[in-house]
């Protein structure tokens, strides 16, 4: 099995990542010690500058994982702030802000970024497409994925297993071993 060291300090980030390259044939290393992260708009700057900061810290080729949830009425709010906006505020305040909004479209996006020591950082994006529900359904996944509605039901009532086919997150992670199959 090859092994991958993959830098965060998120159980449920890293539930999936185990799981999902897993079945790719990959051993994946939590390491938990951290990296800046920078304030952008865009995820894959901050991904790309933890993976950096990260490899050239460790030594080691190391993954790293931005995500967030944009919701489109809102301008892509919380976005690059979702982590502080779970920690601060929650999904019943999400739920709150978005109380008469008819448009509810938002998207999933989910940022790896990908670094050697002293090499130039990679990233590979990958999104879902969502509505945020009008209550927390599920208690499958982490974070947002109660009020994330996918054709009908939330990431916290699908779970796991189904999510992991289908999500941002999973979808990045295609691009990554695509990418790291046709170096080898
Ligand atoms: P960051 O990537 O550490 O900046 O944090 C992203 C934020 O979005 C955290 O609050 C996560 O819990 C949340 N998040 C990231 N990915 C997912 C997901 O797949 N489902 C639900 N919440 C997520």
């Amino acid at each position: 099995m090859r092994k991958i060291v993959f830098v965060t300090g998120n159980k449920g980030k890293f539930r999936e990542v185990k799981d999902i390259l897993a079945t790719k044939g990959f051993e994946v290393i939590q390491n938990t010690d951290g990296y800046p992260e920078l304030q952008e708009d865009d995820l894959e700057p901050i991904a790309a500058y933890g993976a950096r900061w990260a490899s050239d810290k460790l030594g080691l080729p190391v993954m790293v994982d931005d995500s967030g949830l944009f919701i489109n009425v809102l301008n892509g709010f919380p976005g690059p702030y979702s982590a502080f906006v779970e920690k601060n505020l929650g999904n019943p305040r999400v739920l709150k802000i978005m109380e008469g909004e008819t448009d509810r479209s938002a998207v999933f996006k989910s940022v790896i970024g990908y670094c050697e020591p002293g090499a130039e950082p990679l990233t590979f994006t990958g999104t879902v497409e969502g509505k945020i529900a009008f209550e927390e359904l599920g208690t499958g996944g982490f974070g947002y994925d109660p009020i994330f509605d996918y054709n009908g039901k939330t990431f916290g009532e699908l779970g796991d297993e189904f999510k992991n086919t289908v999500s941002h997150r999973r979808r990045a992670l295609d691009k990554f071993v695509e990418w790291l199959d046709s170096q080898s």
